[in-house]
């Protein structure tokens, strides 16, 4: 009769030995992919979170277009059909009153005009970027009684898509300077240095401290980020509790003028 012979100490341990490397074999690629997945979940779900900010910023924006439709112009035009309707009697006074209202109208019309500029970035297109720039800047400074101190040193044409994102973030970061900052006075300056286009807004209004401020609950500051990383851009702010506000944007541009492809 042939027994099994039992199993030798030595192999034992060598078979331990070897389901151990196995299993460390098996482990690491695990542990990898777990890893992986891990990453990935987190990128998904800040990607969540941004198209979440940014639908909410799309509402934000139309809510204050809203807003100043029904509490500026159609406020304006109320007034305007209530003068039309108690024109006073005596033909001499009608005449004057006339005027006024007329005039009255003319301030409807250039708001509704300012509105639709804000909105539409044409003069982008016929002015190009630069002038079309400036003159968004000359209007808002005549609309909200404040100085605007542009200054340009770009004498190339530059690409409509970087132009529509430089206005962008120029809009939100006046109308953050005209809201919050206290002053009246802003400079926007706009240059070109090898192979970038930069553009600073700065107010020496009264700052704010940046890490609160993106806890909180404003979209404007992440639009302007998002923008410019749209263009492939680098976006910063420098702001100090009482020491004024600046936006620094530098967007590349390859040599043809064009914007940067994506890295
Ligand atoms: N130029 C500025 N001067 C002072 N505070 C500012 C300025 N720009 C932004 N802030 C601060 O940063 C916050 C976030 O700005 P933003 O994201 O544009 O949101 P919102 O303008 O809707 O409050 C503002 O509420 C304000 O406290
Ligand atoms: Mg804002």
């Amino acid at each position: 009769m042939h027994g099994r012979e039992p199993v030798p100490a030595a192999s034992l341990r060598e078979n331990v030995l070897s389901l151990q490397v196995m299993l460390c074999t098996i482990a690491l690629p695990l542990m990898f992919v777990s890893a992986f997945m891990t990453e990935a979940r987190h990128t998904q779900a800040s990607l969540r979170r941004l198209s979440a900010n940014l639908i909410n910023a799309q509402e934000q924006e139309r809510t204050r277009i809203g807003r100043e439709l029904h509490d500026d112009v159609n406020q304006k035009l109320a007034m305007l059909s209530i003068g039309l309707q108690q024109l006073p009697e005596n033909p001499s006074d009608i005449h004057s009153r006339l005027e006024e209202l007329r005039r009255e109208l003319e301030d409807i019309s250039s708001d509704v005009q300012a509105l639709s500029h804000e909105l539409h970035s044409s003069k982008l297109e016929y002015l190009g970027v630069v002038k079309g720039i400036q003159s968004w800047c000359k209007e808002f400074a005549e609309r909200q009684r404040i100085e605007i101190d542009f200054r340009s040193e770009v004498t190339s044409l530059l690409p409509f898509e970087v132009g529509v994102s430089l206005l962008r973030v120029l809009q939100e970061a006046v109308h953050n300077a005209v809201k919050h900052s206290g002053v009246k006075h802003v400079a926007v300056q706009i240059s070109q240095h090898s192979g970038e286009i930069r553009l600073t807004i700065n107010d020496p209004g009264k700052g704010f401290d940046i890490e609160a401020a993106t806890q909180g609950k404003g979209l404007g500051l992440i639009t302007m980020r998002e923008r410019v990383r749209l263009v492939h851009g680098t976006f910063a702010i420098r702001s100090r509790p009482l020491g004024g506000t600046t936006i620094d944007v530098r967007v590349p541009l390859s040599e043809d003028g064009s914007p940067h492809a994506a890295a």
